[in-house]
């Protein structure tokens, strides 16, 4: 008998006897694969870069031994020109059962709600929503003793164009804080986006008037057009954040940062040093609050796993 080859290069290295053996073996896969108990399958689709969400799910995925799928639209078909619904299909059919999904084309995920090829979690969308990084920021504000009712927030930056500030104004808003939107001009929606949100250009009446600092990266993506130094330049003097201008104003209050954060543009690095500085305090909690989310939207699928 000829042993299977060690090298699978084209039909001419299989006997027909081992393709028959190897349909039969496939048939059986197929036929025991429902008495499989087979761990939920988490896929990451990253279609903009990351480095605290999408680790932050691997690292919940696995801490829930989840099985995880590490979809890599930089080597996929995607770049064939496949269509990314034809993408997701073809990963449900691969067994994901959740999928994270980060673009940055704002509203990407609306056409999938009604029909979802798998379950979804929106890892960030464009300007849009970053729902998780909103949440693990509550989880962190109570679990570091900082409970938002009765309390007003500053968020200050690019509230106009980011994500997270959209998904904490109404997050926070239902948890009882007051907001005060604070940034230079072109960063401040023109109204007020819900009743207990108050808009503030001025830092420094922001600043005397909150409990807690939300810093929201300066988007250099979004600025080329300006003329990039000049603009952190300006907006570090008007904008930015340093222990040193805290000490000085006698307010040292909690500063919460999504991350990736400028150091020398929003923030300064003796505030990034200090203890005021919840930023590190965020990305541990994100863990956390990951596993509650990917363990909630799987129950059904880890249920038939371990009953
Ligand atoms: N906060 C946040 O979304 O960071 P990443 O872009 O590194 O995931």
């Amino acid at each position: 008998m000829t042993s299977f080859p060690a090298v699978l290069e084209a039909i001419a290295d299989l006997q027909k006897n081992q393709i028959d053996d190897l349909l039969s073996k496939a048939q059986k896969f197929k036929q025991n694969a429902p008495t499989f108990k087979y761990a939920p399958l988490v896929a990451t689709c990253f279609l903009e870069n990351s480095t605290r969400t999408k680790n932050s799910f691997v690292v919940a995925a696995k801490r829930l031994h989840a099985a995880y799928l590490n979809f890599d639209a930089q080597t996929s078909s995607l770049q064939k020109g496949e269509d990314l619904t034809e993408t997701f299909l073809t990963l449900h059919a691969q067994g994901v059962n959740l999928g994270i999904i980060r673009s940055s084309v704002s509203g990407l995920l609306h056409p999938y709600k009604e029909h979802p090829p798998f379950k979804i979690i929106n890892g960030g969308d464009g300007m849009h929503a970053h729902p998780t990084q909103a949440l693990l920021d509550l989880f962190t504000m109570l679990e570091t003793g900082f409970n938002p009712q009765g309390k007003t927030i500053a968020i200050i930056g690019d509230n106009l164009h980011s994500r997270v500030a959209h998904s904490l104004i109404p997050l926070l808003t239902m948890y009882g804080a007051q907001i005060i939107l604070c940034g230079p001009e072109g960063c401040l929606p023109e109204v007020s986006p819900h009743p207990r949100v108050a808009l503030e250009p001025s830092l420094d009446k922001a600043l005397a008037a909150a409990d807690l600092y939300y810093l929201l990266r300066v988007q250099k993506e979004r600025h080329r057009k300006f003329g990039q130094s000049q603009y952190f330049a300006d907006y570090h003097l008007t904008h930015g954040l340093s222990l040193k201008k805290l000490q000085a104003k006698n307010l040292l209050k909690p500063v919460y940062h999504p991350g990736p954060a400028n150091i020398g543009v929003e923030i300064d690095l003796d505030l990034i040093k200090s203890p005021l500085y919840q930023g590190y305090q965020q990305v541990a909690h994100s863990i956390y609050l990951r596993m509650a989310l990917i363990h909630t939207m799987l129950a059904t699928e880890w249920e038939s796993v371990w009953p």
